[in-house]
């Protein structure tokens, strides 16, 4: 066995919480409707519920159920638990990527995090100082996207840095140290008894913000736009869409990244299990939280308030892949609603929760990798994720001009990676581990059964799919590749070939990936001389 301490869940409702908790994140409120709105609207909903049904739950079941044996085996960390899933280095090496996704999208999360803190902050003494009398286009969109782009140093790199100490550093450091005390104080101290309170008062100020938008009507003095024009907006599909593989791989991607699967988190949570703790529940139980959470209020707030306030036009210029619809539209929204400052608070407050039980299930992971690899302590760990983590906070705070670092970082770690990871999680569970066993294994202590029609899903369909998407992907952004117009299209390929700013992320990126691989070979080392099964040739022990 690992020689550190293992940790437990507190209860089986605080490990589906956690679980939750690590999924209802930014995503469900900035990303989820940001992405259906960009890519046609009702018609996304298209690939994301097929990415739902054929990818983020049966990867999800296979990720639980290898955690869980992972953990009795002495792993906590992808690494681990990969190599003994993968029956060899390759999958521990693989398993790098389990620990790069939830540290390298700490890097820039824990920031939006503090953006949304600060945001809270100024709603609760007083707004943004928005006056919704002035007129919309020419006063109050330079003030919010202004106000923004000073509070995320949009203009230049190292902008936060030189006019004396800006408020949403102190911001950032609070976040920071509210992450790290709570992450240090254990799973069952600290993440536990956040998501436990965190959980139920998103819920219900989510729930009392969007009984107030669907009832907003169309208020006088604004766009004369209505709720249901807002929720056409969002919902009315544009089947053109589909024939874009952008959008595939939009809806892949947000499923992934929004479910925490493929992310290194639940295979690390669920290792804390015991042997006849329900996974199969537990997973569907998390997943249909965080789908109440992304598609009924992610999906009906952020949007409807915004097309009803602002109009059309201006809810799709803020939307985009770096979360900003929050920051750059609902503002203005807020400066018009009766009460606003109260609503703005009340959801600046939802993000700041929500963002913080993820951020939590993204330190987790690593500092466990740390512990196990290199057998240090928890202060140890918690030390060395944090510096490590600051490191990458700095990178993004100085490099923040246009936020090609936090985009950079969100779509290659927050998207791509995390589908590459999920594909040797399936095809490790279905075709290397064996399906059979797999099954076997997930269905330990369970309360459901995963149907036959899933079985055959998880061998066949989700590899098959994340390939082609993964493939197709590759292939279409391609640098300078043709558009079937006949126009030259831009990938993300190019952007790493020719952007400064890419390319310097991407540096950051492979120093923090080489320093992973070392700590996992010293790793390796230590588990054989510890006697630990590390290739996955014995049958766990009970
Ligand atoms: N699952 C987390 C989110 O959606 C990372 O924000």
């Amino acid at each position: 066995m690992s020689n550190q301490p293992t940790q437990q869940w507190g209860s089986r409702l605080g490990v589906i919480l956690a679980v939750a908790g690590s999924a209802v994140g930014l995503g469900n409120f900035l990303r989820f409707p940001g992405n259906a709105a960009e890519n046609g609207g009702g018609a996304f909903m298209i690939p994301y519920f097929l990415a739902l049904v054929f990818l983020g739950i049966p990867v999800g079941w296979a990720e639980w159920a290898m955690g869980r044996y992972g953990g009795r085996k002495g792993f906590h960390s992808a690494p681990g638990i990969m190599g003994i899933w993968c029956k060899g280095a390759w999958g521990r090496y693989a398993g790098v990527l389990g620990v790069l996704i939830p540290l390298g999208v700490y890097f820039y999360y824990v920031l939006i995090e503090s953006w949304c803190l600060y945001y809270f902050w100024k709603y609760c003494t007083g707004g943004i100082g928005l006056d919704a009398a002035t007129d919309v286009q020419t006063v109050q969109v330079p003030k919010t996207h202004g106000f923004f782009g000073d509070v995320v140093g949009a203009a230049e790199h190292g902008a936060l840095f030189t006019n004396g100490l800006h408020p949403v550093l102190v911001a950032f450091v609070i976040t920071v140290v509210c992450n790290v005390w709570f992450v240090y104080r254990g799973l069952s101290k600290g993440i536990e008894t956040v998501c436990k309170y965190a959980m139920p008062v998103m819920a219900l100020l989510g729930i009392v913000i969007l009984v107030r938008v669907l009832t907003l009507g169309a208020p006088a003095g604004t766009t004369g736009q209505t709720v249901n024009d807002g929720l056409g907006y969002l919902w009315n599909p544009n089947f053109d869409k589909l024939w874009d593989f952008k959008t595939w791989v939009a809806a892949t991607g947000q499923i992934f990244f929004s479910l925490s699967v493929g992310f290194g988190v639940i295979i690390n949570y669920a290792s804390y299990m015991k042997k006849k703790d329900d996974v199969v529940l537990s997973g569907l139980t998390a997943s249909a939280t965080n789908e109440f959470f992304e598609v009924v209020l992610g999906g009906l707030i952020t949007v409807t308030a915004s097309v009803v306030f602002v109009g059309v036009l201006l809810t799709s210029q803020a939307t985009g892949g770096s979360m900003s619809l929050g920051f750059k539209t609902l503002p203005m929204v807020f400066a018009q609603m009766p009460g606003g400052n109260l609503f703005g608070a009340a959801f600046f407050l939802i993000l700041f929760l929500a963002a913080i039980t993820s951020s939590l299930s993204m330190l987790q992971p690593t500092k466990a990798f740390f512990e196990e690899a290199l057998g240090i302590d928890k202060v140890k760990s918690t030390t060395l994720v944090t510096v490590w983590g600051l490191l990458g906070n700095a990178f993004v705070l100085w490099y923040s001009k246009g936020l090609t670092a936090l985009d950079t970082i969100d779509f290659w770690v927050g998207s791509f990676f995390i589908m590459v990871v999920a594909t040797v999680q399936i095809i490790a569970f279905g075709w290397i581990f064996g399906l059979e066993r797999g099954i076997q294994e997930a269905h330990e202590g369970a309360q459901l059964r995963i149907p036959k029609l899933f079985q055959f899903i998880i061998k066949y369909v989700s590899p098959v799919y994340l390939i082609v998407v993964i493939v197709g992907f590759c292939i279409t952004n391609l640098p300078d590749s043709v558009k079937a117009d006949g126009s030259i299209a831009s990938g993300y390929w190019s952007k790493v070939l020719n952007d400064a700013d890419t390319q310097r992320t991407w540096w950051f990126l492979l120093v923090t990936i080489l320093g992973l691989v070392a700590i996992t070979f010293v790793g390796a080392r230590r588990w054989r001389a510890q006697g630990l099964d590390l290739d996955g040739q014995l049958p766990a022990k009970d």
